[in-house]
């Protein structure tokens, strides 16, 4: 075993969301990659299915961008943040203002998804206040939303789990139910429903009363729950009802941006231009901490004044436009539309649920594989007619997720579902293996129960 496993060493780090005493026992410590294989400190080979978490676009040891970021690194790591800017920051912005669809123009550079959430519901709370509605704070987001693990992220994140044991969140949060065909929160059914999940929001707007809303954030394609894509309407409706209230609508894109849902951004998936849009993961492909929060021109213009008028953006973080990291998301980004990336996640993605499709008529557990490009859920039941669901004790995405681990590949995995989300350079024969493993866990697991 390698010294570095030793749980007296491992004892000393905090793994997200882990319990470090079963954690120790037997640590995953990965050492090094290629693509889109990684290896543990045991030399256990691994292929990433989830492109690390959303994250490694580009999959591991890219040559361009070990390039640039050599190239950078010669040059300028870190410039005084509250003197000025530097080169591969403002290139960057210009570039990513020139890639967002609309008039998105006007980008705020920082280290982490929940940085960028918070970055953009804050700079909706100053617009408000410097555009004549100082009374509009409120927030509205939609339960299973995750926007980050800072207090204001979690605030407006909405899975009890992740938020109960840090309340009381800060307020003026308001959550709605989220659109989830397959188990609508309404009892309803699509396409006879009207899509009443984006209606409600109307309600809901009305009954906080619309001068106090200031935006609604929420992701275009919803993580948990389990790659929850809307049905084609949702998001346009909820684009409506925003303007008709005058109420800013923010797009957390940390997992659907950057091509991975078959366009640059799940914006153009689905046809909306939101009027602040939050990057984050593939941006940087995993290579420096990068997200971006990007707002329009209307937004932007609350902010331009004369000094002695105190209205610039009140916001910074030291590593916010650090050089090393905007070269980097110049070079994996330049690399995801050079190379076509959300036209090959399109593609492959379209062989992959096929396979999850044809995989799932002979299994019989696997409720609705839904996605979009290279982001794909599976939702498990027991019974596929009446979507019964296994017993939370049965815990079947769980023990597939991990015996899938085992067998070297790496999933996302939820008692209830699998999400599948390998980087976008995957090739047809990789792809090929990741399935092979899945398919292989699933049945050992079925075996099992
Ligand atoms: C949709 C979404 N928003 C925000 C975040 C927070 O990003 P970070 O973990 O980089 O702070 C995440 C992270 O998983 C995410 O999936």
């Amino acid at each position: 075993m390698d010294p570095i496993k030793h749980p007296d060493t491992v004892r000393h780090s905090v793994v997200d969301f882990r319990q470090m005493s079963v954690f120790v026992r037997d640590p995953l410590i990965f050492d090094h990659a290629e693509g889109v294989h990684i290896w543990d400190v045991d030399g256990k080979h691994y292929l990433d299915g989830l492109s690390g978490v959303f994250v490694a676009a580009l999959g591991h040891r890219y040559p361009r961008i070990i390039a640039a970021i050599h190239e950078q690194l010669e040059k300028l790591t870190f410039a005084a943040p509250l003197h000025g800017t530097n080169r591969p920051a403002v290139a960057f912005c210009e570039y990513l203002a020139s890639l967002t669809p609309g008039d998105l123009n006007t980008v705020k550079l920082a280290s982490s998804g929940s940085e960028a959430t918070e970055t953009a519901m804050k700079v909706a709370r100053q617009f408000w206040k410097q555009s004549g509605h100082p009374t509009k704070f409120k927030v509205i987001s939609r339960y299973y939303g995750y926007h980050g693990a800072t207090l204001g992220g979690m605030a407006a994140s909405g899975t009890p789990k992740r938020r109960v044991p840090f309340e009381p969140l800060p307020a003026g949060f308001v959550h709605i139910p989220t659109c989830h065909c397959y188990r609508c929160p309404y009892q309803k059914s699509y396409p006879e429903c009207g899509v009443f999940c984006a209606e409600y929001l109307r309600q809901v707007i009305a009954l906080e009363g619309p001068e106090t809303v200031s935006a609604v954030i929420v992701e275009p394609i919803g993580n948990t729950g389990g790659i929850l894509v809307p049905p084609p309407e949702y998001l346009p409706k909820l684009r409506q009802i925003c303007d008709e209230f005058n109420v800013l609508l923010i797009f957390d894109e940390m997992i659907t941006g950057m091509g991975r849902t078959g366009q640059l951004f799940g914006a153009q998936t689905f046809g909306v231009i939101p009027d602040i849009m939050c990057l984050g993961k593939g941006i940087s492909s995993g290579y420096a901490p990068l997200a971006a929060t990007v707002w329009n021109e209307r937004v932007a213009q609350a902010f331009w004044g004369p000094e002695e008028a105190n209205l610039e953006f009140g916001h910074g973080h030291t590593f916010a436009g650090n050089p090393l990291s905007a070269a980097v998301g110049m070079a994996v980004t330049h690399e995801i539309v050079e190379q076509e990336l959300p036209a090959r996640a399109r593609e492959l993605g379209a062989y992959l649920e096929a396979r999850l499709r044809a995989f799932g008529e002979q299994c019989g557990i696997f409720g609705e594989v839904r996605g979009k490009g290279l982001l794909w859920g599976i939702e498990l039941v027991r019974d596929g007619v009446t979507r019964e669901a296994f017993p939370e004790s049965t815990a079947i995405g769980v023990r597939i997720g991990k015996r899938a681990l085992e067998r070297g590949l790496i999933t996302r995995y939820d008692p209830q579902w699998i999400a599948f989300a390998p980087p976008l350079v995957t090739t047809k024969t990789e792809l090929d293996e990741m399935l092979a493993i899945f398919e292989s866990s699933v049945s050992d697991v079925l075996a099992e129960i």
